[in-house]
């Protein structure tokens, strides 16, 4: 049985000084809990105090983006040897926000991938499709072609350091979330899709999160289908007692032996 892993990811909120806050109250609330994987990604300018306030903890940093250059004239960019340096281990790759807002292509967050795995950074790749997909019910082969590109030219050892979200966009922020079915379904399916590529053992130890207007009350049911093993939450990883408590419920459906 997988430990849940439960991603925060804080996007465009919190001040240093905010952040760690933030990080000192997830660090007390999580730190008996040896039985989930806790990670939080704040801003770029908060992850170095982030860092040193939970180095040595339970609970691992990333970053929200990088570039796929180790260097250069990137003006306004941050490449993967920065954020590695500065002590983070995971790093959000191809999130909506950065495909809608920064016209990203599944192209462009292959090539993070590949960087972020020569960096030893563990890429938490999103994918998920957008209502009018849905609606159009092409949800499946959308996910599908995110999937094949942005995860190209990838071997077994290389999956293996990835970790995969499915947050369909209109669920992200809205408080619309998924049903456990529509995401068991989406997530069975990207199970097949890694196991067609990389074998049923490979496959079954890929972590695949679901992202959208995860909550305290709603974590329970999500976490005990049987393809979803874990989070990745936004609004509700703002506040110390909602995260911990999204973190303890996850944590206690799956020692309940509920997977
Ligand atoms: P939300 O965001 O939990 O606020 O819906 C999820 C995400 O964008 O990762």
């Amino acid at each position: 049985m997988k430990k849940p892993l439960i991603a925060g990811n804080w996007k465009m909120f919190k001040t240093a000084d905010e952040a760690v806050s933030l990080a000192q109250g997830i660090k007390a609330g999580t730190y008996k809990n040896q039985d989930a994987l806790v990670v939080v990604c704040p801003p770029f300018t908060a992850l170095h105090a982030v860092c040193k306030v939970l180095q040595g903890s339970n609970v691992s940093v990333g970053a929200q983006n990088m570039h796929p250059e180790t260097e250069g004239a990137f003006t306004g960019e941050i490449s993967p040897a920065m954020i590695k340096d500065l002590g983070c281990r995971y790093v959000i790759l191809g999130h909506s926000e950065r495909r809608q807002f920064f016209h990203e292509s599944d192209t462009f967050v292959n090539e993070k991938v590949k960087t972020a795995l020569k960096y030893s950074l563990i890429p938490i790749v999103c994918v998920g499709e957008t209502l009018a997909q849905r609606e159009a019910q092409s949800h499946l082969t959308v996910v599908k072609n995110q999937f094949d590109v942005s995860l190209a030219d990838l071997g077994k050892e290389d999956i293996l350091k990835c970790v995969i979200a499915y947050e369909p966009v209109w669920a992200i922020g809205t408080g619309k979330t998924a049903t456990p079915e529509q995401a068991e379904q989406m997530h069975a399916y990207i199970r097949r899709l890694l196991t067609e590529k990389f074998g049923a053992e490979v496959s079954a130890k890929i972590y695949i999160l679901y992202g959208g207007s995860v909550k305290p009350d709603n974590i329970a049911i999500l976490i005990e289908k049987p393809n979803v093993d874990g989070a990745l939450v936004g609004g509700a990883s703002l506040k110390t007692e909602s995260f911990c408590a999204i973190v303890d419920g996850a944590t206690e459906k799956c020692s309940a032996g509920a997977k």
